[in-house]
């Protein structure tokens, strides 16, 4: 069976009580947490409802953040101007339901949250992402982001580089 979806900003209509993503700590955050964050403006977070079943499905968060150019991977910096650090949005989260595992969920979010960072009216040179496990890792290497120096687990991709990498 296919499964269409839309991917909106979280409200009170959302019900999350449900979410299992396997991740205790995402679980976790995502019923209980989140909506706190979002009231007091620590993070956006944006939801994919299944329009069949409006079961919520996936979701990812967004934080405007920075990285200190120094941990920018040498490629990278080499390009930037020399200010301390360089504007970019943190990707709290991002997690599917294991109801829906491997249909592109997680691609789609990824795709998602890169298009709302490239179109928000503040300046973002690149996105960055906390990898919970190995896992979650290889899912970002898999769509291009490189780790920051000396923090593997933390992922850092260039805004226009995401975005070309989703043209068709
Ligand atoms: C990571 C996660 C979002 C991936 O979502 P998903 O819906 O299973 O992935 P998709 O079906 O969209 O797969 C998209 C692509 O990523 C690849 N992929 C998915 N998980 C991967 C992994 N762990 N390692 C490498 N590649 C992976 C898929 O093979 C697919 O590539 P393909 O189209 O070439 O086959 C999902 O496993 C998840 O929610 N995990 C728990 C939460 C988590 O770890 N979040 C990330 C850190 S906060």
């Amino acid at each position: 069976m296919s499964h269409r979806f839309a991917i909106e900003a979280l409200s009170r209509d959302h019900d999350r009580a449900a979410f299992v993503c396997g991740n205790e700590r995402i679980d976790s955050y995502f019923r209980t947490a989140v909506s706190q964050d979002v009231k007091r403006k620590y993070a956006t977070c944006f939801v994919a409802r299944e329009l069949s079943s409006g079961r919520v499905c996936g979701f990812y968060t967004l934080s405007s953040s920075h990285v200190p150019l120094t941990e920018v991977p040498a490629h990278f910096a080499m390009k930037l101007p020399r200010y301390p650090s360089v504007p970019a949005v943190l990707i709290g989260w991002l997690a599917r339901d294991r109801d829906f595992a491997g249909i592109g969920l997680g691609e789609a979010l990824l795709f998602d949250a890169i298009k709302t960072v490239a179109m928000a009216p503040i300046g973002a040179h690149a996105i960055f992402a906390d990898a919970i496990d190995a896992p979650a890792l290889a899912f970002y290497e898999a769509y291009g982001f490189t780790a920051l120096k000396d923090q593997p687990r933390r992922l850092y991709l260039p805004v226009a580089t995401a975005l070309s990498a989703l043209k068709p």
